[in-house]
């Protein structure tokens, strides 16, 4: 039944698409690829742009608005890895560019790839979860959401170490790092990957890549860079109590530097239970702390940093973990136009001049601007060393991230964070950047996210993809003159 409804969605949907100026033209090789996708039998959901309504919905799952839009030649849905395989082995047939989407939560947009026309495999079907409770693991598939993944496991009493925001997919997150709330106490949630399945650049399928040890370290920490698709990951998950803590303080804004210099003394020697943010707002200031026990405990811990900081205002929840992470974020608040910087801060902490400058820049910025520094210091991420997974970013203090929210004067705002960003590096921070806080303006990415480690990763890339299936601006390439150590 057509409705009234019906007839307005379409319209809407019609404004929508043009909004998009969706190009009318095919792809080179559409038609060849409509075939080559039937001859193999894929059976999940495959949309062609002809296919209008639920095309559309598929563009409209990226969440940076930021991003202009490339439109892909089709999205696939495979509903099992030999589905992921087929639709491999015809973009092998035509040469077709191909890229794995999760959550779509990619800063970048590169679960489109980085121009028109690539192929999209979005794993949403693959959202199978299987936890045993007696070897403390999970299969997770990859086209998971965090929310989804963090509850069920919950519910049995456990807890994974990974992000904060529900709708970021687990293939894109876990396996280039994953930084969150439990990251001093369990690390990261690429440090946690036990296993995983892969279809590789040639269609095999690797059901156990613990069998390829160095494919295992690559997709710790750079599995999201263009190695294969990971259809699930096994992981390493934790019993958790049934009711944990968390905190807020807040204090004035020129208390920055007083909680900086505190954090720089006491952070690294807090309890590993306890994993804190300082988040800066270009007025105030607020240190978000999560701790694996109760509240009192937390209140013995924190007795030290409250005394020689008076906080103006301090609160204390206890909830379950799922809620305590997560609690009522929503998916509609999520969407947003942002672009985002990524430092990691060393041992020594972010100096006087430092602060001074990032306040400076955050009252004058003409967009909306926040800043959080993460405390990694004192922490499991820092028992691994370098150079024993893929993620090279050990034995910092704080990973610093700034998140600026676009308006109208969205140019303006990005040129200047641009440049003070690369000030702001230069002058105070370590050269190193976060992986999953995708930036394609940062200049020497490579040796920024991957370190000494990327000249390892572009061998074993060579060994996998030696075509270069798996390409974007920010993959690993096949080959490079570039030397990071
Ligand atoms: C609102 C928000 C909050 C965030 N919070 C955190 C946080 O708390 N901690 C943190 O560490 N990070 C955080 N991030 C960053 C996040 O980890 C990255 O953006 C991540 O890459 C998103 O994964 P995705 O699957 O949603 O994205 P997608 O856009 O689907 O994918 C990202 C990249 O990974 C590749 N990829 C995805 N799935 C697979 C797969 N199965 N196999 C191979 N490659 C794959 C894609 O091709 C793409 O290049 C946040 C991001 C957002 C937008
Ligand atoms: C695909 O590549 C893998 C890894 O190099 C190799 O083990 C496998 O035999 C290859 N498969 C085919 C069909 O060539
Ligand atoms: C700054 O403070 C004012 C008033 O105290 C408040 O209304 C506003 O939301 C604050 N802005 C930010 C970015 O926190
Ligand atoms: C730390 O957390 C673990 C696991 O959640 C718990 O068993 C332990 O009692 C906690 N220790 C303290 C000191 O809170
Ligand atoms: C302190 O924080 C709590 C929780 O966020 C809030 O309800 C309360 O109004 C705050 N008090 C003051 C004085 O700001
Ligand atoms: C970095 O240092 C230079 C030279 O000391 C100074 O001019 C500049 O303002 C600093 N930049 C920032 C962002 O603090
Ligand atoms: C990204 O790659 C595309 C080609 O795939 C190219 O056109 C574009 O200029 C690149 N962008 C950047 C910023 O390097």
């Amino acid at each position: 039944m057509i409705s009234y409804l019906h007839i307005i969605y379409f319209f809407i949907v019609i404004i929508h698409v043009f909004s998009y100026h969706l190009p009318v033209s095919k792809c080179p090789e559409e038609d060849s690829l409509r075939k080559c996708l039937d001859q193999y039998y894929v059976k999940g959901p495959v949309h062609f742009r002809d296919n209008f309504v639920a095309y559309n919905k598929d563009l409209n799952k990226q969440f940076n608005k930021r991003i202009i839009i490339h439109f892909p030649v089709a999205f696939v849905h495979p509903i099992d890895v030999l589905d992921v395989q087929n639709t491999i082995k015809c973009a092998i047939k035509l040469t077709y560019p191909i890229v794995a989407r999760s959550g779509g939560h990619s800063f970048e947009g590169y679960g489109l790839g980085d121009k028109d026309c690539y192929l999209i495999v979005d794993l949403v079907n693959l959202n199978k979860i299987t936890i045993d409770i007696t070897a403390q693991t999970a299969v997770v598939g990859t086209g998971n959401l965090i929310d989804k993944f963090y509850y069920e496991v919950n519910q049995l009493g456990f807890a994974f170490p990974a992000g904060s925001c529900p709708y970021v997919g687990v293939g894109g997150l876990i396996m280039g790092g994953g930084l969150g709330f439990l990251n001093r106490k369990f690390g990261l949630s690429s440090d946690n990957i036990l296993d995983a399945q892969i279809v590789l650049a040639n269609g095999t399928v690797v059901y156990n890549v613990k069998n390829y040890p160095e494919l295992l370290w690559a997709i710790r920490g750079a599995g999201n860079a263009g190695y294969g698709i990971v259809t699930d990951l096994t992981l390493r998950i934790y019993p958790i109590q049934k009711v944990i803590s968390s905190f807020y303080f807040e204090y004035d804004f020129d208390q920055i530097p007083l909680v900086f210099l505190l954090m720089h003394q006491l952070g690294s020697n807090l309890h590993q239970n306890l994993t804190t943010t300082i988040i800066i707002n270009s007025n105030s200031t607020t240190i978000h702390g999560v701790y694996l026990g109760s509240t009192s405990k937390l209140q013995y811990h924190m007795k030290e940093f409250i005394k020689l900081s008076t906080p103006k205002n301090i609160s204390y929840i206890e909830n379950n973990w799922y809620n305590t992470i997560i609690g009522d974020q929503k998916e509609s608040e999520d969407k947003a136009s942002v672009k985002l910087k990524s430092f990691f801060i060393d041992s020594k902490g972010l100096s006087n001049e430092g602060f001074k400058s990032l306040m400076k820049f955050s009252r004058n910025f003409r967009c909306e601007i926040i800043s959080t520094a993460t405390l990694i210091g004192g922490g499991q991420i820092n028992e691994i060393r370098r150079h024993e997974t893929a993620f090279v970013h050990r034995g910092f203090l704080f990973e610093m991230t700034i998140i600026a929210t676009l308006n109208s004067e969205n140019n303006i705002c990005l040129q200047e964070l641009e440049k003070f960003s690369q000030e702001f590096q230069r002058n105070y921070t370590s050269y190193e950047g976060y992986q999953n806080i995708i930036d394609r303006q940062l200049d020497n990415w490579q040796c920024r996210y991957y370190g000494e480690n990327f000249e390892r990763l572009v061998e074993i890339k060579r060994k996998y993809d030696p075509y270069n299936l798996f390409h974007w601006n920010q993959s690993i390439p096949t080959n490079t003159k570039i030397s990071c150590i």
